[in-house]
């Protein structure tokens, strides 16, 4: 939720800092704020509420911030305390500074606790709190690491820490739990950060630090200690992505330009699967028998990954005629679910470090279940968590909005339900290639015609753009797929969206539905077409707009519809990939049009860490 980097070497901290930041602000952008220390070696902490851009006016101000060759800084994304330049972090005493992203549960205690110690605060953030108890650690003990080791034993919650002390210049301490947190190595010294693009620009060579462990980090280089402080060696790792991956090229955004890089992260993630023309999923545990015995398959995730599996769900159902639940993360962990050894839980997560994620598949591990994690971030805690794991290659997703992570994962959730269905003798092997074929050569090729066509999407998006409301209808997989568009729209456009079954609208919900409500139809399947095409008539009966969003070819009423948008003909399984990409389109544009920050909508933020 919040993003934290951290630089010590030979070269100016300032601009790296600031750099790292910019590049983590998708996890956070209500303020920022870093700590440097001076060329004399004294320690300053400077922040300011709002964007980057705030804090780097700020930093004109300060001498010392175009000579100092050390410091940590971090981007906010607001839990405790509104957005101001007091709650920004850093926070700490003139002995100590730290930043933190994650939620210090037992702040209150710890606060009241160091208030009868003499402490006074000046902030509402729960951070306040833990820096306050380092420094307590730290007047007790005389030594940062011993400081930070007692301190983490009191917190409650999740943590990741940057801490620089002013007793030891150009060192950066670092520890961890529940929340990312890597190391990185680069030719004029070293750094720590959430997330790997911050670094990228400088280095490929890093390394992730684990639950509990403590990094100190010099010039020179990094050591890690285990929280007995025994020395732990581990060896750097070559970044899997370049610096490109985390700017923004020849694209406005980094939304657009994550939905045009669709068709080749849709082929680099099932690529890998596929053996002998099959899908393969015998690296992540899982051969035919074994698939085959699993009782019950969860899906359980949060947001888009969610919706991933809401598809999953019904291409799993249709193939292999195999039931799979799909659960809401933050639900199913306070549940008790029904589970042991005999099921399966699979956790489908871009980032790997949802809290609400983690926490479902710490639990279903409890269980006896055996859990897969379908994951972007390579090492991220879910995918060193789960019992298997299965990569997308959608390489960074940067925008808040997900869009090619949803995609790559409908393809792993397509090709899991097709070896499903191979498992339980429902699809025989040569259909088995042939579905697979289908998936990774020819959707990819049914994306590129949207992208190419994006201009209608942009021209729709203009004629409903001041819409109060709008509505995203289906049946069966095009349900599915309403409600990640529906998601789609509200987030960066602020317009109020909802996703209903097509035939579920007059239910209810047609009262709502008036002379500037559009309501979005997608219907790529020809054997619900008749159906949803009369739900569509009820809507223009009550003065709706429709956009209808249907294959090439299909013989539509035009009284059905307002606008029509086609979707390039095929097998009508595969055309909820070309829809979701009109979708995720659609709620660029219209954003656009409203000139909303579409890559960091309010409130919200890329990776949610908290619960
Ligand atoms: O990193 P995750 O896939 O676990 O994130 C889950 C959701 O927070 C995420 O998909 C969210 O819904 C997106 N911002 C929606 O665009």
């Amino acid at each position: 939720m919040c993003g934290i980097i951290g630089y010590t070497g030979s070269e100016n901290a300032v601009p790296r800092l600031l750099e790292g930041l910019r590049t983590l602000e998708y996890r956070g952008y209500d303020s920022a704020g870093i700590a440097i220390f001076s060329e004399k070696n004294s320690l300053t902490g400077i922040k300011s509420k709002g964007r980057i851009e705030n804090l780097e006016a700020k930093l004109s101000y300060f001498p010392d911030a175009s000579v100092s060759h050390c410091g940590i800084g971090h981007t906010r994304w607001a839990t405790h305390g509104e957005p101001s330049d007091i709650n920004s972090h850093p926070h700490g005493t003139p002995r100590v500074y730290i930043v933190h992203n994650g939620i210090i549960e037992n702040y209150a205690e710890l606060k009241d606790f160091l208030i009868s110690q003499g402490y006074t605060f000046s902030s509402q953030t729960d951070t306040e709190a833990a820096a306050l108890m380092i420094d307590y650690c730290y007047n007790l003990t005389q030594n940062p690491a011993d400081a930070i080791l007692s301190a983490v034993k009191r917190f409650k919650g999740s943590y990741a820490i940057g801490a620089v002390f002013s007793s030891e210049p150009g060192k950066i301490y670092a520890i961890r739990k529940d929340n990312p947190l890597i190391a990185a190595i680069s030719s004029d010294g070293c750094f720590i950060a959430s997330d790997l693009p911050a670094v990228l620009k400088y280095t490929d060579n890093y390394m992730r630090i684990d639950e509990g462990e403590l990094a100190v980090v010099e010039q020179s280089g990094i050591k890690i200690y285990s929280p007995d402080k025994t020395e732990v060696k581990r060896d750097f790792k070559k970044a899997e992505w370049d610096v490109s991956c985390a700017t923004k090229g020849e694209y406005p955004h980094f939304m657009l330009k994550e939905i045009h890089e669709e068709p080749t992260a849709l082929f680099q993630t099932l690529y890998p699967i596929i053996s002998d023309g099959m899908p393969n999923f015998d690296s992540a545990g899982l051969n035919d028998t074994r698939l085959k015995k699993f009782k019950k398959i969860y899906v359980v995730a949060c947001g888009t990954a969610m919706h991933a599996g809401l598809v999953g769900k019904f291409i799993a159902e249709k193939m292999a005629r195999v039931p799979l639940e799909v659960e809401i993360a933050s639900e199913f962990r306070y549940k008790n679910p029904i589970l042991d050894k005999t099921d399966m839980v699979i956790i489908i997560s871009q980032s790997g470090e949802t809290a609400d994620s983690l926490a479902a598949l710490r639990l279903a591990k409890q269980c006896g279940a055996y859990t897969l994690g379908v994951v972007n971030v390579p090492g991220s805690s879910v995918a060193r968590e789960a019992d298997g794991v299965i990569y997308t290659h959608a390489g960074p997703e940067i925008a808040v909005a997900s869009t090619k992570a949803y995609t790559v994962q409908l393809g792993i959730m397509y090709l899991f339900a097709f070896r499903l269905a191979y498992a339980h003798e429902k699809m025989d092997s040569s259909q088995l290639r042939k579905y697979t074929q289908e998936l990774i050569t020819s959707v990819p090729e049914l994306i590129h015609k949207i992208l190419d066509t994006q201009s209608e999407c942009a021209a729709i998006s203009k004629k409903y753009k001041n819409a109060h409301s709008a509505f995203f209808i289906g049946r069966g997989l095009d349900y599915a797929l309403s409600s990640e568009a529906a998601l789609k729209l509200k987030e960066i456009s602020y317009i109020h969206s909802e996703a209903y079954a097509a035939g579920e609208l007059k239910h209810g919900t047609l009262s709502l539905v008036c002379e500037d409500t559009p309501v979005f139809a997608f219907a790529g399947c020809a054997d619900l077409l008749d159906k949803t095409i009369s739900n569509l008539r009820e809507v223009r009966a009550r003065g709706g707009k429709v956009v209808l969003i249907c294959q090439q070819g299909f013989q539509v009423p035009s009284d059905s519809y307002d606008d029509i948008l086609y979707l390039p003909s095929c097998d009508q399984m595969f055309t909820i990939f070309p829809a979701a990409t009109i979708a995720q389109l659609i709620a660029y544009y219209t954003s656009l049009e409203l000139g909303r920050d579409i890559d960091r909508p309010r409130n919200l933020a890329k990776s949610v860490t908290v619960e």
